[in-house]
């Protein structure tokens, strides 16, 4: 029996859909997990005045780790609900690595016909603590003809260095070969700071193969020739980005998970997909939560699970490899909850044969 209390924020639209389902694949795979639901949400903002009570990090603390849907519904300003919940819940627990693994699984199609899984396994580590998400700015002299907004960048040398020192980690774990984001050419101050500090922490890992190209040469790389990437670090803006479209290119957004992960271990990390509350299908059932479980599995990984994270992970390849039970985005006719259980159900079957 599990051992890990776990906290849900299901939050809005699909993410109270797919987290349902990522919960029942965890329940097959580890099961006994103490389940503690928050019902933090665009709705509770409605309702409240707040997307969280004023303790809610604090009441967060305790927990293992956090399974989070999504945040964000027409009807609240999406800079209200993302900075009254996700941004300071992964700054208060110093979750400064976003991870974001890309993979085109068995029996999904790429938007690249021609690839295979073997051309496109790339993982994305965004810095996701500072960068271009800062609150530094204002609007100046509203109403008038000489009306002005700024927008400040933070970009500290704590932030950078480790960020991408994780990334050269997990590179010289992986295939060897580390890409950053860059666009020295166009912001003068932070993209050549962020280029000194990846210089600098190279030469510590002489074994990674390093490159650095500007962000939008990145981008069509990435559609162009995926097989010539491996890992990816970027500041918090890029990042998100290029995760999206990574992302796109396997098959869509259903298909990506995301950890916001604290390395030290010292404040619980969250889990959740890379994609949004989608509110064009919100409600009708049919949101793919493949993302929201593999992101499930990134977290019995982070909890030293191991065994039941790859029962996870092979379930989710076997359902799309057999291919019968597919949502709507990636051609077939199945529910949310019908992907689920067939995951979960294979999860079992795993998890009992070994
Ligand atoms: P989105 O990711 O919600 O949706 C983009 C497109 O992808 C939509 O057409 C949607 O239907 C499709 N899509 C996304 N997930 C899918 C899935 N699991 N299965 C099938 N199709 C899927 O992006 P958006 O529309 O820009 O954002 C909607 C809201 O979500 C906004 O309020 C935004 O701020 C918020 N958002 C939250 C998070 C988060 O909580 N981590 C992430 C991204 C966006
Ligand atoms: C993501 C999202 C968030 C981000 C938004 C909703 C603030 O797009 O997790 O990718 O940009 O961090
Ligand atoms: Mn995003």
């Amino acid at each position: 029996m599990s051992r890990y209390r776990v906290a849900t924020i299901p939050g809005d639209g699909i993410g109270v859909d797919v987290t349902a389902e990522a919960i029942r694949v965890l329940d097959a795979a580890l099961p006994g997990i103490e389940w503690t639901e928050f019902d933090w949400s665009c709705e509770n903002y409605l309702r409240t005045g707040a997307m969280m009570p004023a303790d809610g990090p604090d009441r967060l603390t305790e927990f293992d780790a956090i399974l989070l849907g999504a945040v964000g519904f027409p009807g609240v300003p999406d800079h209200i609900s993302l900075w009254g919940l996700l941004i300071p819940l992964r700054r208060a627990f110093g979750q400064y690595v976003n991870l974001r693994p890309v993979r085109l699984l068995p029996g999904t199609e790429s938007a690249l016909r021609d690839r295979t899984a073997a051309d496109l396994d790339i993982l994305i580590v965004r810095e996701n603590s500072e960068g271009e998400y800062s609150e530094i700015g204002g609007t100046h002299n509203p109403g008038r003809p000489d009306e002005f907004v700024l927008q400040e960048s933070v970009f500290t040398r704590v932030g950078c260095e480790r960020i991408i020192r994780y990334a050269f980690e997990r590179a010289a774990q992986r295939g060897g070969r580390l890409c950053s984001a860059t666009k020295s050419n166009g912001l003068i101050h932070s993209m050549p700071y962020w280029d000194s500090v990846f210089e600098r922490i190279a030469t510590e890992y002489p074994g990674v193969e390093t490159r650095q190209m500007h962000v939008d040469a990145l981008a069509a790389e990435i559609v162009l020739h995926p097989d010539r990437l491996d890992v990816i670090v970027g500041s918090n803006l890029f990042g998100d980005i290029l995760s999206d479209l990574a992302a796109a290119v396997t098959g869509g957004l259903g298909m990506a998970p995301s950890g916001n992960i604290n390395p030290s271990g010292d404040a619980p990390s969250m889990f959740e997909a890379v994609h949004g509350s989608a509110p064009d299908i919100a409600g009708q059932g049919i949101a793919n939560p493949v993302a929201q479980i593999l992101a499930a599995a990134m977290m019995l990984e982070q909890l030293g699970e191991h065994d039941a994270a790859a029962a996870i992970d092979r379930a989710v390849c076997d359902v799309l490899d057999k291919g019968d039970i597919r949502t709507a985005d990636l051609g077939g006719t199945a529910t949310t909850t019908d992907l689920g259980t067939a995951i979960a159900q294979r999860v079992a079957e795993l998890v009992v044969h070994g």
